[in-house]
């Protein structure tokens, strides 16, 4: 039976040891979240790295950790320390990551950390290629397996591959400064079919294959060699109906389902009935705009004292790439910031940022995306951002505000929003506060908008699309022009 192989770096299962014992969590991040639900339906099998490292695992572990992959259809790509540090936090997360999210001054161009790239990317293709039959679909995702697509293909001509790039593409002048970016480019286009969250990095990407290859293209077809390659913008959904139906049970079970974290925002705010509370949910990412966020809160608060005492930012940052420098300083940086501006702040009975540096179980999520009155979504750059369309899910009494960076890829489908530029403090704090006073009727107009287009485009109907557009892409063929 023919089958679609998901590729990803990262798993969404992340595989631990503790004292001996194997501990398995859900992955965070909106590829792991969002192809979770596409891959729990199909037949096909999902092959990443587990999270474990083979110096880590003895041969027995091993055993153990297959069967627990393949109790979730997943497949392991064993990469050892000397990869994770070259291949995951170097190319991919020191070079990459930041430049194509024009982070420029982050960015590391180290020749190891290439070598790895190329070497770790061949480890996918020799897993891939294992399981690989006949009339099998593979659809690779994001940055770490940029060249996955061509070294898939050289293998193997006939098969059928669709590539996603879950983060921005940048422009051509970012994307010429990396030393490799023809190595790059070739292999992403080994694909049938490249996607994109929107039309603008579809232009940018074209535009980076019209400078660099002496290559034909027309509109948003790729005539290469004997194959058509074609590109285009799929924006991500997520799994609709999981967030709502879990805000609806929530609310129907309003005691039992808050936890223990809101249940102590409570209690220190029972003085405060009218007390508004502001939410703010990321990985701690320096793409997610945190410490911007904290100044603009802060901002506000200057600018309009009367809301000092009346509203809470409850911060929420999942640990991530902690051995990258820049994930460290950024961790000190808001460390220090949320220090800072609650010594300067509190009262007795009002602390203005509530912070939590950890990742939450789905049902606390919830709980936090169905007790706050705004959600503060304010990346610097994001391809898409997926908490900015929980949030939107999640609200089935049909109140909340959603504040968007216009920067995210989200913004792009999202216009009821309140949109920000999260660089200008001012508009930011204006937008908090039209967004504390907004009345319940337009709360209630923007909310409903916004629901009927994220609950049509979900996740499912996102695979689908980008699916049925491969299989048109594999059957295109590139018209012969008479001489
Ligand atoms: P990115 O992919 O850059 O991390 P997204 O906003 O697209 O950003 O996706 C983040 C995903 O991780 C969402 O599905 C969100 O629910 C989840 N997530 C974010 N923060 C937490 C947290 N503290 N605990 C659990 N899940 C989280
Ligand atoms: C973003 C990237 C994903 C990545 C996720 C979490 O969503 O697009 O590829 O998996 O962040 O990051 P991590 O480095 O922990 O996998």
């Amino acid at each position: 039976m023919e089958k679609t192989i998901i590729v990803s770096n990262r798993l969404p299962v992340d595989l631990k040891y503790n004292e001996g014992k194997l501990i398995v969590k859900s992955s965070t991040g909106g590829l792991a979240t969002g192809m979770k639900s596409v891959h729990s339906e199909g037949n096909g099998i999902w092959i990443g790295w587990s999270g474990l490292t083979e110096e880590v695992i003895s041969p027995e572990q091993k055993t153990e950790v297959n069967e627990a992959l393949a109790k979730e259809k997943c497949v392991s790509v064993p990469l050892n320390q000397y990869d994770i540090d070259n291949y995951y936090y170097g190319f991919s997360n020191a070079a990459l990551w930041p430049l194509f999210h024009y982070f420029q001054a982050y960015t590391e161009f180290e020749l190891v950390h290439w070598q790895s790239y190329v070497e770790v990317n061949q480890k996918f293709a020799d897993v891939v290629l294992e399981h690989l039959n006949e009339g099998d679909t593979v659809w690779i995702h994001d940055y770490q397996l940029l060249l996955l697509p061509e070294l898939l293909r050289k293998k193997r001509k006939n098969i059928t591959i669709g590539f996603f790039l879950h983060i921005p593409y940048p422009s051509y002048e970012i994307f010429r400064t990396c030393p490799w970016r023809d190595e790059l480019l070739q292999g992403m286009l080994g694909a049938d079919l490249i996607g994109f969250h929107t039309y603008d990095y579809v232009r940018h990407f074209i535009s980076s294959v019209e400078r660099l290859k002496d290559i034909e293209i027309n509109f948003n077809e790729i005539s290469y060699g004997n194959r058509i390659i074609k590109v285009d913008s799929f924006p991500m959904g997520i799994d609709y109906n999981k967030y709502h139906n879990a805000a609806l049970e929530h609310h129907k079970y309003p005691e039992s389902s808050k936890s223990e974290l809101m249940k102590n925002i409570d209690f220190h705010n029972k003085s405060n009935e009218e007390s508004k509370l502001i939410l703010s949910i990321d990985r701690m990412d320096y793409t997610k705009g945190i410490p911007n966020r904290i100044k603009s809160f802060e901002y506000f608060l200057n600018k309009y004292p009367e809301y000092k005492g009346k509203v809470r930012l409850v911060m929420l940052a999942v640990p991530s790439r902690e051995n990258v420098l820049q994930y460290q300083l950024l961790k000190k940086e808001t460390d220090e910031l949320v220090g800072r501006i609650n010594g300067d702040l509190s009262t007795i009975s009002w602390t203005p940022i509530w912070y939590f540096y950890r990742a939450l179980p789905f049902d606390e999520l919830i709980d936090l995306y169905v007790s706050s009155d705004v959600a503060m979504v304010t990346p610097v750059r994001d391809g898409m951002n997926l908490v900015a369309k929980e949030y939107i899910a999640t609200r089935t009494k049909e109140n909340g505000v959603l504040i968007l960076s216009e920067m995210a890829g989200a913004a792009k489908e999202m216009h009821e929003a309140l949109i920000v530029n999260p660089n200008n403090f001012d508009q930011t704090a204006d937008c908090i506060k039209e967004a504390l006073e907004m009345s319940a009727e337009e709360q209630k107009t923007r909310l409903e908008a916004l629901q009927k287009r994220i609950s049509r485009y979900d996740v499912e109907r996102w695979a689908k699309e980008f699916l049925k557009g491969l299989k048109v892409a594999k059957n295109t063929v590139p018209v012969q022009i008479a001489q």
